[in-house]
């Protein structure tokens, strides 16, 4: 077998990860909705013998040849080197098509490095060894040394990514499917993602990430994660809304207060993103609806829903919040079920 294909999606975090040490090991737990319809589709392909040192490889994105993926993807394929020796030698491409536009400002690293691992587990004689159990943990393992927030990706409908207490399989390492009871009304939640937002982030989520250490209100805020984390398993259980609401909300804007709290401080959030929050936050108080945002590092904002509303959320978004998009572009998502094979 010399070639590989999945499909893998993108995923949105409840509880966020943001603060890691090496090698990407993240200082809090993190709880994702698994997303269906933003995904990336990879095929790796082995071809003739290389005679480089290195990793001899093209990556084309939409059939087009990216040299600018290459670093990202190298750093990647270094860090688990160890694992890829039958790489060595080879010539090998990579094809990815993402679903969502490049230019949405939609984070392709969760969906990309974890379609990826995905492909490189298949093609490596230790991935055709393992049980369905053991290769989806060590891809999502892979997936995080490729992007922290991969690893959640590779199980769906919720990832949970780092040591939690009460949940004795929960690991630092890898992501797991989260088992725990999970109130129906949540499986079949929509988010539309209103894109205010478009092209390359101002701060990547790596700068970010680095700017915890030191950052005075880490401590607490790592704390705070881990108790969101335990609130959300409950509030998960039992299908409260309001409070599913009140806790995603309050992740989102607690994210964006350690961007704006760093030093250096930097805000993510343009003047679109808040007046929608105001909106949002409005149309709540009118209606009466469970419809919450969240953030990711970014400006463009996540609207969570229930499917029984779904149409009252879209005529809200068409009739109130399109102005504030670019080309009132807005992506209508849903939680899904992970990744596909693609052969
Ligand atoms: O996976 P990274 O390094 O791009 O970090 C993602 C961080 C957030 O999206 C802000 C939060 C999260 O848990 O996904």
């Amino acid at each position: 077998m010399n070639k590989s294909s999945w499909r893998s999606p993108s995923n949105i975090a409840l509880v966020k990860y943001w603060g890691k040490y090496d090698p990407q090991l993240p200082a809090n737990p993190s709880l994702s909705f698994t997303l269906k319809e933003s995904y990336t589709e990879t095929t790796l392909e082995l071809l003739g013998e290389s005679a480089s040192e290195d990793f001899d490889f093209d990556i084309f994105l939409d059939s087009v040849k990216t040299d600018s993926f290459k670093p990202k993807i190298k750093q990647f394929l270094q860090r688990i080197e160890k694992d890829l020796d039958f790489l060595k030698g080879r010539r090998f491409s990579i094809e990815t098509y993402n679903s969502f536009p490049h230019s949405s400002g939609i984070a392709s690293s969760a969906s990309g490095m974890s379609a990826l691992a995905l492909n490189l587990l298949s093609l490596s004689p230790e991935g055709k060894n393992l049980s369905q159990e053991a290769f989806f943990r060590k891809a999502s393992e892979w997936s995080r040394l490729g992007s922290g927030s991969a690893s959640r990706s590779v199980f769906g409908p919720l990832g949970l990514w780092g040591k939690t207490a009460g949940i004795a399989e929960s690991s630092d390492e890898y992501a797991i499917p989260y088992q725990g009871k999970v109130d129906s009304v949540f499986t079949s939640f929509r988010d539309t993602i209103l894109l205010v937002e478009t092209g390359q982030k101002a701060v990547s989520s790596t700068a970010g990430h680095g700017l915890m250490n030191g950052h005075p209100f880490a401590a607490e805020r790592f704390k705070q994660a881990h108790r969101n984390m335990a609130d959300l398993q409950d509030i998960l259980a039992q299908g409260d809304l309001a409070a599913f609401g009140e806790l995603l909300e309050s992740e989102a804007l607690t994210l964006h207060a350690m961007m704006m709290s760093s030093r250096p401080y930097f805000i993510l959030m343009k003047p679109g993103s808040l007046e929608i929050i105001e909106k949002i936050w409005q149309w709540r108080r009118e209606t009466r609806k469970p419809m919450y945002f969240t953030l990711d590092a970014g400006a463009n904002v996540h609207l969570l829903y229930p499917e029984a509303i779904e149409q009252e959320a879209l005529e809200f978004v068409n009739s109130s919040l399109k102005g504030h998009l670019i080309n009132g572009a807005y992506i209508c998502d849903q939680v899904g079920n992970g990744p596909t094979p693609l052969t």
